[in-house]
């Protein structure tokens, strides 16, 4: 059954073939596609999430114009005890400006003229008299860009809102928070949101990052990681249910990519933005092991803890199909209700999760895995599980893996290629005899290591291939997708961002191509290249049923333009109408955020007579569609 016919047959390719993939890593989430303007804003940070850390980092203490007083971080009463830090302030004289405290954001807090932004604090006014409390936006001069103010009441912690109002633009800001007379105040949850979210969500996603993924028309997200899932400890895996409801109820961690999580942005924060973009949810949990990647990794073939103790995995399989019922459960169930609170009483329609990322194949692992596979299994035959197959596939855990997976019958099994570009070139023909009979692939992160157009042509190249063998390679995710340019944890990623832009690599193009014309069957053998065999030339050819429309991909990452012919017979084209997208280059062209528009797909009508002698120029993508109807 593998894939070795020479016709020009059609097959049947899956539907989800091109995603993305989300990992909080270089400040991706904080500081990146959550929208959150303050960082650390409830105290929480620590020396455990990166050495220097602590509870007041982004923050100082502000005494201008004569005020004085004390400043202090309690934990006796906070707003919750899943948030156990807040500030404490006694202003003894509030001085001409007020006593207080300022937050640099990330890296300065970037606003946009004629914007919103809503802030929101909780206070418990410890003190009789009420206290005036002013919020400003001052850039380093003291220059104001947005202000508001409002009195305390006695009484509890409470939330106060209010609304700035921003007149120009401007970058490194600092959010001011001044109490402007005599008395006690506690400080809690500070957040500084622009109101110009992505849709406009409460507790939202930055709006040009969220639209950037979006606009990859990606069939399904992979979400929160990665090696972030299962943390680099036990005590450090990710669990779901510490990341929804009420932000300040959520249970924040040390991110395993050495920062914080505040995990503002949660499970349902990922479940809208998946049903906002299209994206089918693909969420990931750890198999009750750590991760292999980092100081836990190795502890869970040797030394320390190499999972979670047997006794507790009934309770975490637990959450396993908590998970489940949180997002396609009944609003009368436990979970559906959980998730109807939340303001979502509709399913999320959740199909796939996946189990494990890049684990070390160990007795340990394997146990864990197969108590989690059995139960969700046996409870929910609708979802379909997503295994692993380690790291690489140059390790001893691939081999390992795929006799686990072929044991078990693993539907799905995640593979990751970060490989050079010429293993992409020399790995077209990898899928082609993967057996039909076996697990389903989800290749859930690759890179070739750079974002130079040669890079993306090499994954452009394996790309063809995946579209080719879509009826055993079920889905793939470039990763990582995010990166803040001043906190890269990992490089290359599809996308870089600052403050206040972000710039399309010309990876991104590629799979943008890619993505948004994507097929549901794949015609065989319809581009040739004059005899020419060579693994610099690739193509695909796939059709999408939903329009008839046909798709042709031609990839040259090759130094010299080659001719292709295009089988016109076995297209059976009715119509003349086509539009050729290409994206074209030197080979070392890449777009940056000084640069960002250095290399874009260009966009012409195309005849479809050419078709017969198409040149491909070198160092090419050229994706050709032709009208159906
Ligand atoms: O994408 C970055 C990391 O690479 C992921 O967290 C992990 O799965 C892989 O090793």
């Amino acid at each position: 059954n593998s894939e070795k016919d020479k016709s020009t047959t059609t097959k049947t390719i899956s539907p989800d073939l091109f995603g993305v993939f989300f990992e909080d890593l270089s400040y991706a989430a904080d500081g990146g596609l959550y929208a959150e303007l303050v960082q650390n804003r409830s105290f929480e940070y620590s020396a455990s999430d990166k050495k220097d850390w602590n509870s007041l980092t982004a923050w100082e203490y502000i005494t201008q114009g004569y005020s004085y007083g004390t400043l202090s971080i309690e934990s006796a009463h906070p707003v919750h005890p899943n948030n156990p830090h807040y500030l404490l302030l006694n202003i003894e004289d509030s001085g001409q400006e007020g006593l207080g405290i300022s937050n640099s954001g990330y890296d300065g807090i970037t606003v946009k003229a004629g914007e919103q932004y809503n802030f929101s604090v909780y206070l418990q006014q410890l003190s009789p008299n009420p206290i005036p409390v002013t919020v400003q936006l001052r850039d380093k001069k003291g220059t104001v860009y947005g202000a508001a103010t409002f009195i305390t009441e006695s009484g509890g912690w409470k939330k106060y809102n209010n609304v700035l109002t921003v007149n120009q633009t401007a970058d490194s800001l600092k959010l001011f928070v001044l109490a402007k007379k005599p008395g006690k105040l506690a400080i809690d949850e500070v957040s500084l949101f622009p109101q110009n979210t992505f849709k406009g969500e409460a507790n939202g996603l930055r709006a040009d990052l969220a639209q950037a993924i979006a606009d990859l028309q990606p069939k399904f997200m992979r979400f929160p990681g990665g090696c972030l899932v299962h943390g680099d400890g036990l005590g450090n895996m990710y669990r779901w249910k510490n990341t929804i409801g009420p932000v300040e109820q959520r249970i924040q961690q040390r991110n395993i990519w050495n920062y914080h999580q505040s995990i503002g942005l949660g499970f349902y924060e990922y479940f809208r933005f998946c049903e906002d973009i299209g994206a089918k949810p693909l969420p990931v949990v750890a198999a009750g092991v750590s991760c292999q990647n980092s100081g836990g990794t190795w502890r869970i073939g040797g030394i320390g803890q190499k999972g979670l103790p047997l006794t507790d995995m009934q309770g975490y399989i637990q959450d396993v199909l908590d998970l489940i019922e949180y997002a396609n459960g009944p609003v009368n169930s436990k979970w559906g209700a959980q998730r109807a609170a939340a303001g979502h009483p509709k399913p999320f329609n959740l199909q796939y999760v996946g189990i494990g990322n890049e684990d070390k194949q160990t007795d340990d692992f394997r146990l864990r895995f197969k108590m989690i596979y059995d139960v969700v299994k046996a409870k929910h035959p609708e979802i379909t599980v997503v295994g692993t197959v380690g790291p690489s596939p140059s390790g001893d855990d691939y081999d390992q893996g795929w006799k686990f997976a072929n044991l078990l019958n693993i539907p799905i099994v995640d593979e990751h290629f970060y490989e050079r570009p010429e293993w992409f070139l020399s790995n077209n023909a990898r899928y082609d005899t993967y057996n039909r009979k076996k697990s389903e692939v989800y290749i859930g992160e690759y890179a070739s290591q750079g974002n130079d157009l040669i890079n993306a042509l090499t994954e452009a190249a394996f790309m063809t291939s995946i579209e080719r063998n879509g009826d055993v390679v079920r889905m793939a995710s470039y990763a990582p997708l995010l990166a803040n340019s001043k906190h890269t944890s990992w490089n290359p990623n599809l996308i870089y961002f600052n403050n206040s832009k972000w710039v399309p690599t010309v990876n991104y193009y590629v799979q943008q191509l890619f993505s948004v014309n994507q097929g549901d069957s794949y015609i065989r053998n319809v581009v040739t290249f004059n005899g020419i065999t060579d693994s610099t030339l690739a193509a695909s050819c796939v059709k999408d049923s939903r329009t008839g429309d046909i798709i042709i991909k031609i990839v040259n990452a090759g130094t010299t333009a080659t001719s292709s012919k295009i089988d016109l017979k076995a297209l059976n084209i009715q119509s003349k109408k086509a539009k050729l997208n290409i994206l074209k280059g030197n080979p070392n062209d890449k777009n940056t955020l000084n640069e960002p528009l250095k290399l874009v797909p260009i966009v012409s009508d195309f005849d479809t007579k050419t078709l017969n002698n198409y040149t491909v120029p070198a160092y090419s993508l050229s994706v050709i569609r032709i009208k159906g109807r």
